[in-house]
């Protein structure tokens, strides 16, 4: 999916997070956003995932202009800078749980937890909650 910033702006009030910020990333690119703290990488990320809505600016995927699309709309996924995870859930219900929120069928979300759990190594733990982890576990 080819994603597209134009003057992609985000105030809080009087601190702006983002500022202009004029990108285009092309389909199937791995692109990292470099710069020091409070330079608004989380904020662009959040801007992507719609969980913020820009002050200014136009945010395209594959062209098409998706501001005003929900989060849940966007099928954008997004590992946050703190472990945001449902702390009375276990591990496998917390990979299961964006599934499951697309209604994908139960069989086919039991085989990917499975394989995202082997690929990062943690399917030995998903019966536990995240309380229950070590500091890298999660
Ligand atoms: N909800 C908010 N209200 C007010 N200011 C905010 C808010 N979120 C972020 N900011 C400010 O916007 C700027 C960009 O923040 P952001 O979290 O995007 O930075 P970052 O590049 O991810 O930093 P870090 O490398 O520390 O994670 C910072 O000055 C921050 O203080
Ligand atoms: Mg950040």
């Amino acid at each position: 999916m080819k994603v597209e910033l134009e003057g992609v702006t985000k105030r809080f009030g009087g601190v702006t997070a983002v500022e202009g910020l004029t990108l285009e990333i092309p389909s199937g690119a791995l692109v990292a956003l470099l710069g020091p703290s409070g330079c608004g990488k989380s904020t662009t990320l959040y801007l992507l995932a719609g969980v913020l809505k820009p002050t200014a600016g136009t945010i395209r995927f594959d062209g098409r202009v998706v501001n005003d699309v929900l989060p849940q709309h966007r099928n954008i996924g997004m590992v946050f800078q703190s472990y945001a995870l449902y702390p009375h859930m276990t591990v496998y219900d917390n990979i299961a749980f964006p599934l499951r929120m697309q209604k994908q069928p139960e069989a086919a979300i039991r085989r990917r937890v499975h394989d995202y759990a082997e690929l990062v190594q943690v399917a030995h733990l998903l019966d536990r909650r995240p309380a229950e982890l070590s500091g890298g576990q999660p």
